[in-house]
């Protein structure tokens, strides 16, 4: 019997209240989409809490189906679990279809927490299609400036009325969001500030500053890509192998422990069901330690999520951003 704790156990408070799992499942499919449904009932009988999903993910359905089942045979209840999902830049300006459809796939009353997922807004129906709209040229069509516009606060605004008006959404948040977007942000904010900025972290990318603001103004900064996303590259880096032989635990495990031991939420994803099932423990890695993983990224940044619609919201280190012109 290991005396390592569990990942599973952990919770984080959040600015208006809740309570977040530490660990969460992620549900954005590189292939198999309905391959998700056994991923999360093998993720929720091993003890996670935490379901992350979004309506471009095109999972939700399958989401749905793994919680209908959980809840028939009484695994878990839904007040026991934390269900975040996201609106999309294609529907940036009616954020309620976007929740109504999603919890219509998610067969669910309420989510607990709605992030926006990117501060941008596409040219899109008013459903939301086309998805990711593009020009003759194979460039992203957008219904405002991502560098210079506004457009991604109305937007906000639009998910607190959301919060304020309806029981759809317990809580409100947002992803993505740099410094300078996220300063845009604050000083437009009505009544709810964002509980959660969820953004790419992991000893590759520690994001110091990002997280530091985020802190400083209340907002739990969530991460997502803990093993740097397709490929896994950090779990070829020898010090994270070092580290796991040391404490006896899978590198995937370590790179959890980096992010949740400084108080972010870990947000993996896997279509192998044994590793959801076994990386849930969480080494007790020293402070020395973790500033060696920090170092890394430190002296060797790298980011691993560099899709179009990233470009010009002042991520640092975004590959093939050619717009972004504020950093701090
Ligand atoms: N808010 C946002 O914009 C945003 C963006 C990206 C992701 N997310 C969320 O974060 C979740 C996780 O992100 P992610 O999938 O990009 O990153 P990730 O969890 O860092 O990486 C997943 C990849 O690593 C591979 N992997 C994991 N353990 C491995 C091992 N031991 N050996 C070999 N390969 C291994 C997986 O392959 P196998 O399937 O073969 O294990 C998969 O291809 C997503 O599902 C989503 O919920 C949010």
């Amino acid at each position: 019997m290991s005396s390592i704790p569990l990942a599973t156990d952990i919770y984080f408070n959040l600015s208006n209240g809740q309570k977040i799992p530490a660990l969460g499942v992620g549900t954005s499919p590189p292939d198999n989409k309905p391959a998700v449904k056994e991923q999360v009932i093998t993720a929720v009988k091993a003890g996670y809490r935490q379901i992350d999903t979004a309506w471009y993910y095109g999972t939700e359905q399958y989401v749905g189906e793994a919680l209908k089942e959980l809840f028939e045979e009484g695994v878990v209840k839904r007040e026991e679990l934390y269900i975040v999902t996201k609106y999309w830049p294609s529907l940036y300006n009616n954020p309620e279809e976007s929740i109504n459809q999603s919890l219509k796939r998610l067969q669910l009353d309420y989510v607990d927490l709605l992030l926006q997922h990117y501060p941008v807004a596409f040219k899109s129906g008013p459903d939301g299609l086309p998805v990711v709209p593009l020009d003759e040229a194979g460039n992203l069509i957008y219904d405002d400036d991502p560098v210079t516009g506004n457009k991604f606060i109305e937007s906000y605004h639009k998910l607190e009325d959301l919060l304020e008006n309806t029981t759809k959404v317990k809580a409100i948040g947002i992803s993505n969001y740099s410094n300078p977007k996220l300063r845009k942000l604050l000083a437009a904010v009505k009544k709810h500030k964002p509980v959660v900025n969820q953004l790419e972290v992991h000893p590759l990318l520690p994001q110091q500053d990002i997280i530091d603001f985020n802190n400083q103004n209340g907002i739990r900064v969530a991460g997502f890509s803990p093993v740097g996303s397709g490929g896994a590259p950090v779990l070829k880096l020898p010090l994270v192998n070092q580290l796991a032989e040391k404490y006896n635990v899978s590198p995937n495990e370590v790179a959890n422990a980096y992010l949740i031991l400084q108080g972010v939420p870990s947000l993996p994803r896997t279509s192998n069901l044994e590793r959801i099932k076994t990386n849930i423990r969480l080494p007790p890695l020293t402070r020395e330690e973790r500033d060696q993983l920090y170092q890394l990224g430190v002296e060797n940044p790298e980011r691993f999520i560099n899709e179009p619609w990233g470009r010009g919201l002042g991520l640092k280190w975004f590959k093939g951003d050619n717009l972004s012109v504020e950093f701090d």
